[in-house]
């Protein structure tokens, strides 16, 4: 897809690889941009808006965990840009100590907001179509102990997503599907993971996670955005390290039928 022109709402777009990934999205001279975010960051904004005149930015307060606010915001934006092309789901929590607002947060919030977007971009419904990105995990491809319920609401958005993007759904709405993986990025959200992992007592992951190459917010967010002009319906992308790699998950169920 080309992402000249669009009308893009980005979910988390004050965060570590959000901010970086709404800088890409400018640079493309999308049309609008709606910035879905728990609190403002007024200063971000304002540059945002000064450097990029062209665009409409928008920023509207969204706490994921409440489905009035997803709801109310998707009005809003679909109210002032008449229609979206494009929604990253890109917020997202890692503390295992809170263990409902990691469900909340990580699954039911990118659920929620997945089935609100789809309401105004179905085809079947009077949309125009287009693609939503759901930024899962290297932690939702595998079971990571040290973040036993992070891996397991990660593992739920990408499972989640690629049922999402099943061939018959995506003919009927126009609508495509990508997951994306990110491996270790350098954000606030890797900080004192001692602290937040799932048990109080000491681990020997913690020490072998704390030497786990990291990549920066750009190098993701440059590739997550070459994911989005790129992808295919249903792919699972990891970005690891500044590579993209293509992830097949196989079927391992193969349903026996009835004559
Ligand atoms: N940093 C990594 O190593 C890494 C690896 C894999 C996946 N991810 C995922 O990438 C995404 C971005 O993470 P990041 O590393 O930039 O972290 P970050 O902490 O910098 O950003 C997270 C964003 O989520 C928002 N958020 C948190 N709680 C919210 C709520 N209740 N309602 C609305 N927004 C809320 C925050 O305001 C913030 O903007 C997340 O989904 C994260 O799980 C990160």
């Amino acid at each position: 897809m080309d992402l000249g022109g669009k009308n893009v709402v980005y979910l988390g777009g004050f965060g570590g690889i959000g901010q970086k990934c709404v800088q890409e999205l400018l640079q493309r001279q999308v049309k609008a941009l709606a910035i879905f975010e728990l609190a403002a960051s007024d200063d971000i904004l304002a540059e945002w808006k000064n450097k990029n005149p062209n665009t409409d930015i928008f920023y509207q307060k969204m706490d994921i965990t409440k489905k009035s606010d997803i709801e109310a915001a998707y009005k809003a934006t679909a109210e002032r840009f008449g229609h979206f092309d494009v929604v990253v789901n890109g917020s997202g929590l890692m503390n295992d100590r809170l263990i409902d607002l990691t469900i909340e947060i990580n699954l039911l919030g990118v659920i929620n907001s997945t089935l609100t977007a789809l309401e105004y971009m179905d085809k079947a419904k009077g949309g125009k179509g287009g693609v939503i990105v759901n930024i899962s995990s290297v932690a939702g491809l595998q079971p990571t102990a040290i973040m036993a319920i992070y891996s397991a609401a990660k593992t739920g958005v990408t499972t989640f997503t690629r049922a999402m993007a099943n061939p018959f759904y995506y003919a009927r709405s126009g609508v495509g599907f990508i997951t994306i993986c990110p491996g270790f990025t350098d954000t606030e959200l890797l900080e004192n993971i001692g602290s937040k992992m799932t048990f109080t007592f000491e681990t020997p992951m913690l020490a072998l996670y704390n030497k786990v190459k990291r990549q920066t917010a750009d190098v993701c967010a440059k590739n997550l955005i070459k994911a989005i002009e790129t992808a295919e319906n249903g792919a699972v992308l990891m970005l690891e390290l500044g590579e993209i790699h293509e992830v097949n998950i196989p079927n391992l169920w193969k349903p026996q039928m009835e004559d």
